[in-house]
């Protein structure tokens, strides 16, 4: 069931995020729950549901123990909270990487079970032949460059990438590759700013940079991490609000007005019917 009337939904699609290249800047940040997702609909154009939700919501270490199972119960939960923007959902690590089908297999359970439309996968030139042959068979793919956190057990850390020139030579390579087989965009994630206005000048499909430029088509951020609700973040991270604080105060408040017993006050119980009924005739 969705917390949404049917009747109102009409959301991007795929080809609408394709079409936005070089004009309005994209606006995209992840959600994993639908209540968010409700709140963060009327902003943005895409949500993602990411693999992060393993660091923000169980405490992972890294996105490498997420489950397909996790992401599609967080995929179903946004869309049943959402409208209008195109919601992503991640492949998680070893769900995919192995052969072109492996990722059409799951990236069909993942468009079934939870109605996305769209998945995303990490990597570049060696990830091409996968990208081609899910959208050659109906799933559009969003693909991802630069640091691709999946893989920190190989790069031995999240630092960001292409801070020497001569290392943009791959990366520029992984766009192009994912871009000519057919994805819809790509996010670029921790790099140096100029290969970011390299790339998204050179590539036919639009970018969206996180820790990238403010030159790429569009931009994405974890919502927790905006919110100021994420033990640490990365420098390429704004915080837009110190939720964590007031998370912090109402529960210090709450927690002082059960021990002195201010809480529940006369609004916040039941009275007997009838002693509510004379109370609102003598008034
Ligand atoms: O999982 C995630 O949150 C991502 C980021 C790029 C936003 O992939």
């Amino acid at each position: 069931m969705s917390i949404q009337n049917a009747a109102d939904i009409r959301r991007n699609t795929a080809p609408d995020i394709r079409a936005r290249k070089g004009r309005e800047p994209i606006v995209s940040l992840t959600a994993y729950h639908a209540h968010t997702a409700r709140w963060l609909d009327a902003h943005v154009d895409l949500l993602l549901v990411g693999d992060s939700l393993g660091m923000v919501m169980h405490g992972f270490e890294s996105t490498v123990p997420v489950t397909l199972d996790m992401m599609i119960l967080q995929g179903h939960a946004v869309m049943r909270g959402s409208k209008k923007a195109l919601v992503v959902v991640d492949l998680p690590f070893g769900t995919y990487e192995a052969s072109p089908e492996q990722a059409f297999h799951t990236a069909a359970r993942v468009l079934k079970e939870t109605g996305c439309g769209a998945v995303k996968m990490e990597g570049g030139v060696r990830m091409a032949e996968h990208v081609r042959f899910l959208t050659e068979r109906g799933v559009p793919v969003m693909g991802h460059v630069g640091l691709t956190p999946q893989s920190i057990n190989t790069l031995g850390s999240f630092r960001a990438r292409g801070r020497e020139e001569s290392e943009w030579g791959p990366i520029l390579d992984d766009a192009k590759a994912i871009a000519d087989a057919g994805a819809f965009s790509i996010v670029l994630e921790a790099m140096a700013e100029p290969l970011a206005v390299k790339i998204t000048k050179e590539v036919s499909v639009p970018t969206i940079g996180i820790g990238a430029s403010s030159a790429c088509d569009g931009q994405i951020l974890v919502l927790e991490d905006l919110l100021g609700l994420s033990p640490r973040v990365p420098k390429f991270v704004k915080q837009y609000a110190d939720m964590g604080r007031l998370i912090e105060e109402a529960v210090s408040n709450y927690a002082n007005e059960v021990r002195d017993r201010s809480f529940p006050s006369a609004e916040h119980v039941y009275a007997l019917k009838n002693k509510a009924k004379q109370d609102a005739g003598s008034k």
